[in-house]
């Protein structure tokens, strides 16, 4: 018996780099993944890989911002693969500039795509979870969120309401058997991270900064994403709810 034996697992942003880790995670412990992105190639590529080694997802094209495209794939994940138990909102985007010189329409993608976009999939989703008393939710925020990054301002302000968000959310729901966690990463190394790094100056010295200013010497990678992802998808975090766990080599320590 495996951790996710039955359970069918939504991953927004899933044909990336912290998603895929994070859906062949899932999938190598039992899960049905679907995975999210409005990139369906990428999320096809995904689910691919995954079956070709004996696991199970389906990929859906669903871009998050869009209300009427999210209601449709959650109708559809529910409809091919049963109810969700498990929604990971891990889809996000940034753009790297001191905030002075960032644009009214910049804000309004970030906020659309880091904020709004994961208000739009916890409102198709929690009402089945709540009716089926039993759910796992893990928003994936970031460390900028909780200790501030200088040139990621309205990226840090969609975080930081992520954060405010999945600690409500988990008072409001915790007696219908949900649980709301969230997931902090540091400096990982994804095409996000690449995007942000050409904002700079000097790309590869940006990277290197963050390198060697994280305690434990090296980047992030997916792979140490989806363990915390996992963790609080699974029953194992059964008693723990509204928690915010940072994932970054020690960049930061909150307590
Ligand atoms: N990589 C880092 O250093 C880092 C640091 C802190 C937080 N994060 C967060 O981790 C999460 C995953 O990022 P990543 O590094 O894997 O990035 P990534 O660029 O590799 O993957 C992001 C995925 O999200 C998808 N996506 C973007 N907008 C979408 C939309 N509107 N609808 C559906 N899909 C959409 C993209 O197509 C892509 O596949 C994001 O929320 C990001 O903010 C990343």
């Amino acid at each position: 018996m495996q951790r996710f034996d039955g359970k069918t697992v939504i991953v927004t942003g899933g044909g990336g780099g912290i998603g895929g880790a994070t859906c062949r995670r899932f999938a190598s412990e039992g899960a049905q993944v679907a995975v999210f992105d409005m990139n369906l190639e990428a999320a096809e590529k995904v689910a691919a890989d995954i079956r070709a080694t004996g696991g199970r997802a389906t990929a859906f094209a669903c871009n998050i911002t869009d209300r009427a495209q999210v209601d449709a794939a959650v109708a559809a994940v529910e409809a091919q693969l049963g109810p969700i138990a498990v929604l990971v909102n891990n889809a996000g985007w940034d753009v790297f500039k001191p905030f002075v010189k960032t644009v009214p329409a910049e804000w309004a993608k970030l906020i659309d795509i880091n904020l709004t976009g994961a208000l739009h999939m916890l409102h198709a989703v929690l009402p089945g979870m709540a009716a089926r008393q039993y759910g796992r939710i893990v928003n994936v925020a970031s460390d900028a969120a909780r200790g501030g990054s200088s040139g990621e301002a309205v990226y840090a302000a969609c975080k930081g309401g992520l954060v405010a968000l999945s600690k409500t959310l988990a008072r409001e729901h915790a007696r219908q058997g949900i649980t709301v966690n969230v997931v902090c990463p540091g400096p990982t190394d994804t095409a996000l991270l690449a995007g942000v790094a050409e904002g700079a100056r000097d790309p590869a010295k940006l990277i290197e900064a963050f390198r060697s200013a994280i305690p434990l010497g090296r980047l992030g990678q997916g792979e140490d994403l989806a363990s915390a992802i996992a963790f609080f998808g699974s029953d194992d975090a059964g008693f723990v709810t509204g928690q915010v766990l940072s994932v970054s080599g020690g960049l930061t320590m909150h307590g």
